[in-house]
């Protein structure tokens, strides 16, 4: 069952930019949220005139309106202009109010001086939340299990929730799912143009790689309970075709080269978690 309160809890977007629009089509189209109970304001207007017109939802002029009215608000700015667009208006968050931060490289500590009062919650969503096959991890911090109940069913239909229990966590979920999705594009990529160089039309090269990222992905969805690496034997067969090119990409050390783009990874969102430093 929903929580209780879903229904009428207002819920408020200070940023109207990419990752606002994917939370808000998920939302409105799950049917869950109302449009009428979404409030977003955005430092320049064009981004809430389109909001309007796309899902219906009430859009701000002042930041300020959003934290008056909102039980539940979002902070969806870059990170780096986080402190500016809530610096006026730190003193207005009440204690009851939950505050969602999506910011990457602002931690709890840095937050919780922004803004004095409140439960405060960072929650990093990917991009496929889009399409609600998000990875979405939340970190907690003075939120109580109502609260937590209730920004569980706010995103669920965005895609998997995971709660994590500390800031290293929430890091290497951002850089596996959510910087992961790129790296995953950036795969698909090499694949494409492999294929495109053979013969076939970009629209075939494209499709093909999508249906094989896709299915392997579904296949290994579907197949509760065995290992990814038994799916893999499962294709490969002794001295056959793949079993070339799996030697081939363990000769070139293709885990190294993504374990170290992983770390490379994170070690930015470590240096952006300094330059933050509040
Ligand atoms: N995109 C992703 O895949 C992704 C994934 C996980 C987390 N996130 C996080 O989500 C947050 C937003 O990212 P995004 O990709 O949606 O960024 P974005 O597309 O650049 O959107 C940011 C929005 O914030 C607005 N803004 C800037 N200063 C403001 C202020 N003082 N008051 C009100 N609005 C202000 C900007 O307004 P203008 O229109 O005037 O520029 C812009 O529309 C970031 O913290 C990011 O780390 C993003």
């Amino acid at each position: 069952m929903l929580h209780p309160l879903l229904k009428v809890t207002k819920i408020g977007f200070i940023g109207a930019g990419n990752m606002t629009q994917a939370l808000i089509k998920g939302m409105v189209e799950s049917q869950r949220i109302l449009p009428s109970k979404i409030y977003v304001s955005n430092r320049t207007p064009g981004k809430l005139i389109k909001l309007k017109e796309n899902f219906a939802v009430n859009t701000c002029e002042h930041n300020e309106e959003v934290v008056d009215t909102c039980d539940v608000v979002i902070l969806a700015t870059k990170p780096q202009d986080l402190p500016a667009s809530i610096s006026e208006i730190s003193g207005k968050f009440r204690p009851e109010q939950i505050i969602v931060s999506l910011a990457a490289g602002i931690n709890m500590s840095a937050l919780e001086k922004l803004i004095p009062a409140g439960r405060l919650i960072r929650l990093m969503p990917n991009t496929p939340s889009l399409i609600g096959r998000g990875v979405l991890g939340v970190l907690m911090q003075n939120a109580d299990e109502s609260a937590s109940d209730l920004i569980h069913d706010m995103i669920s239909s965005l895609g998997v929730v995971f709660d994590v229990t500390n800031e290293d966590q929430f890091d290497a979920l951002m850089v596996s799912c959510s910087s992961g999705t790129g790296f995953v594009f950036e795969m698909m990529m090499y694949w494409q143009d492999w294929i495109q160089e053979r013969g076939f039309t970009p629209e075939e090269s494209r499709q093909m790689t999508v249906e094989t990222f896709l299915g392997a992905s579904m296949l290994a969805a579907q197949a509760t309970g065995i290992e990814i690496e038994e799916l893999q034997q499962r294709v490969t067969s002794k001295k056959g075709v793949t079993a070339a090119g799996l030697q081939s990409m363990r000769e070139l050390e293709i885990e190294r080269a993504l374990r170290i783009s992983f770390e490379k990874a994170s070690m930015r969102s470590q240096e952006i978690s300094r330059q933050n430093q509040i």
